[in-house]
This record gives C-alpha cells, structure tokens and sequence, in this order.
C-alpha cells in the first residue's frame, strides 16, 4: 500500500517512542527509515521497526546514551555512541564532521560502540548538501564468506560516497560489499523462488541455487570485493579498537546487549584542493555526460551512479512510497513486538 513520506515516518517513530526510545531519537531513525523506503531501499526501511522495536524494548540499546565527542587531531575525532541508536550517532557524527572539514579542509571521524546505522546514503547525503565529498563505511554482523573460504568471516559491510553538484545536483552511491543483501535471500525464501549461482553458498561453501540451502554470501567482485569489505572492517572496526571480522556482534543473537558496532567518515572540502565551482561543475558535467552515453541493447539511458534511487525517491515524495501491507498493519498497530529476533539463527530456514 502507498503511504506519504511524513505518515510514514511519524508511524515508525511513533512505535520506536512506544518501544522505549526517547522521541527526538526516534524521530531521527524514522528519517533515515523513511530516507531508505522513499530511494526504494526496502531491506533498511520500515521493516526493520519490528526489529528495532524488540532490541530497544529488551535492552540492546542505550536508551539515554552518553555521547563522548573527542577530538584526537585537527581533523580527526572520535564520538563514543555508548551503544545508542546508530542512526542518531552517525548522523550526529557526520555533523561534526562537517564542521571539522569546514576549518581544516578534511576529516575523520570515527563512530564506536554504535548500534545498527541502517541505510549510509543519508550520512553522505548530509556531506553532499553541505557542499562537501563524504565517504561513509561500517562493520556489519558475519555473513559473507571470505574469497575460497566455506565459512562466514566478514559482514556485509557497505560503504556509501556522496558529492556535491551544481546547485541542487548530487551524486550518491551506497552499497553492500556482498552480492546481495541477506534480504534478497529471505525473498526468495517467501516465495519459494531459486536464486541465481553467483549469490550465495552452501554449508560446504559451494555455489547455490536453492535459498533454503544459503549459509553465507559471496563477495562483490570475488577476490576485489573480498578485499574492499576488508579495508571497510580495518577502517570502521579495527581503527577504533572494536572486535573484527567473525567477532562482530551478530544482529540477532542477544537483543539484551549493546552492539559494540563501528562507522566511519570521511569528510573532504572540494575547496581545500581545488576550485570548489569547477569540482561542482565538474561533477554536474560527470552526471551528465554519463546520461548521454551510447546505450547497450536492452537500456533505455546510462544512469549515473544512484541515479536509479533518487529518480525512485522523486515518485515516493510525488506519489507515495510502497509499503508491505503486513508492515504497514504492524506500525499502524498497539503491538510493540512480536518477540521474533531474539536468538534467531540468521541462516535458518
Ligand atoms: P543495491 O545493490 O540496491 O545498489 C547499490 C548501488 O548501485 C546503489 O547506490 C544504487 O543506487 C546503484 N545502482 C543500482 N542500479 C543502478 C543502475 N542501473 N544505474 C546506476 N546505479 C545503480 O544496494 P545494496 O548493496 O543492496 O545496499 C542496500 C543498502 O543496504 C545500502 O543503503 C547500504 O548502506 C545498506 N546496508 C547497510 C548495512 C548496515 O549494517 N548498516 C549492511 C549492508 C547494507
């Protein structure tokens, strides 16, 4: 069912308030839900409230958490999340990273000790409308498995980049380190559909085809992908003194405790290296020129980088964003959970 984007968002955070969590937080992890759904990032909007829900309702999550902002350098910082809600320290985060890369040109900061931070498209999206490069990376729980390895080591581990065009143009691209999102699997799952070779592996760590059989993804890429989910766990994980790799906390496996999780981000001023009109006309030239490429049989046009998103957000803000009617009845209810995460085996049938 189509709902509009400010319905939307006040349901989630209503039931987020409901849940536990203090209504400014709320409403920020509602922003950055409704952000995902308008882009048609479905796998970190609304259906996460449940699961949210159920973490901040047992515990798993500060409810009034101590941020600790500390500047380590001129362009470095440092905030402690005290194992708040991610998306309220990340965003946080990012703003001071702003600033910081206001007066020195770039920064660096580092999120530790957060809980999951959804889709990163919105952090960089804050960089790009404030006229700044942003880069944006984060562990997430063990899932994919390491190049040759039968076994899960790394999460899924995203990385997002953002900048700014001429006037209101930007660029943002936002993605997993994984073939597929873990989501793609349960979907495939639901509607008892096979999935194509390249996804996934068995127990074995042998390409599959069946969902059911699914016990960890592929890399982007292959050996690349591998390498790029590796840098993103040293930068977001290891740098901040956070556990790694297979000892990432899992989403589901205790919703009483903190997640311990880590982000980081990258600031740059265009204006600290070059002209900052010619760097947003050059990249507006970029979007452009990409759009007027030869298309190959079967494309209508060549999209830049996210371009599919935003085009997809521009419907959601004019007619509405698409929700899953079970969703939908969940948010519009008095249920705060159903007490189904808690312990879940993520490979599970
Ligand atoms: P995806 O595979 O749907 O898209 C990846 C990127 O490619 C996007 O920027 C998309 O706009 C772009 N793209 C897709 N088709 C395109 C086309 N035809 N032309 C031009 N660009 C195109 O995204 P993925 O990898 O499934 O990630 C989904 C979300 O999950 C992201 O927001 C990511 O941040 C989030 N995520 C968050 C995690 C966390 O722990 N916080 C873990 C993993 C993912």
């Amino acid at each position: 069912m189509k709902v509009n984007y400010d319905e939307l968002k006040d349901l989630m955070a209503q039931k987020l308030t409901n849940a536990g969590l203090k209504p400014a937080h709320a409403e920020t992890v509602a922003d950055v839900l409704a952000h995902a759904d308008a882009r048609g990032i479905h796998s970190h909007g609304a259906m996460r409230v449940e699961y949210y829900a159920e973490r901040i309702a047992k515990g798993g999550v500060t409810i009034d958490p101590k941020f600790t902002f500390t500047k380590t350098g001129t362009g470095t910082a440092v905030l402690d999340a005290d194992n708040g809600v991610g998306h309220v320290a990340a965003k946080e985060a990012m703003e001071q990273a702003i600033e910081i890369a206001r007066e020195n040109g770039t920064a660096v900061v580092g999120i530790r000790r957060m809980g999951h931070s959804g889709a990163l498209s919105y952090y960089v999206q804050q960089a790009a409308e404030a006229g700044m490069v942003g880069i944006s990376m984060c562990q997430s729980d063990p899932m994919v498995v390491p190049f040759g390895g039968a076994e899960p080591y790394f999460g899924t581990n995203p990385i997002a980049f953002g900048a700014p065009g001429k006037a209101d143009d930007k660029i943002i691209i936002d993605m997993a380190t994984s073939i597929q999102a873990w989501g793609k699997i349960l979907h495939a799952r639901s509607k008892n559909e096979s999935i194509p070779d390249t996804w996934a592996v068995d127990k074995d760590g042998i390409p599959t085809t069946d969902p059911f059989k699914v016990n960890a993804l592929l890399p982007i890429a292959g050996p690349k992908g591998y390498g790029l989910m590796m840098m993103i766990d040293i930068l977001s994980g290891v740098l901040l003194g956070l556990p790694f790799g297979k000892h990432v906390s899992s989403m589901y496996h205790d919703l009483t405790a903190g997640r311990e999780l880590g982000q980081l981000h990258i600031v740059i001023d265009p204006g600290a290296f070059t002209s900052t009109d010619l760097f947003r006309e050059s990249i507006s030239s970029m979007m452009k020129e990409l759009n007027e490429v030869k298309p190959a049989p079967g494309f209508d046009q060549v999209l830049y980088p996210g371009q599919d998103a935003l085009m997809k957000e521009q419907e959601s803000m004019k007619n509405g964003i698409e929700i899953v009617d079970d969703i939908l009845e969940y948010l519009r209810s008095d249920v705060i959970h159903n007490n189904q995460y808690d312990h879940k085996d993520p490979f599970a049938k």
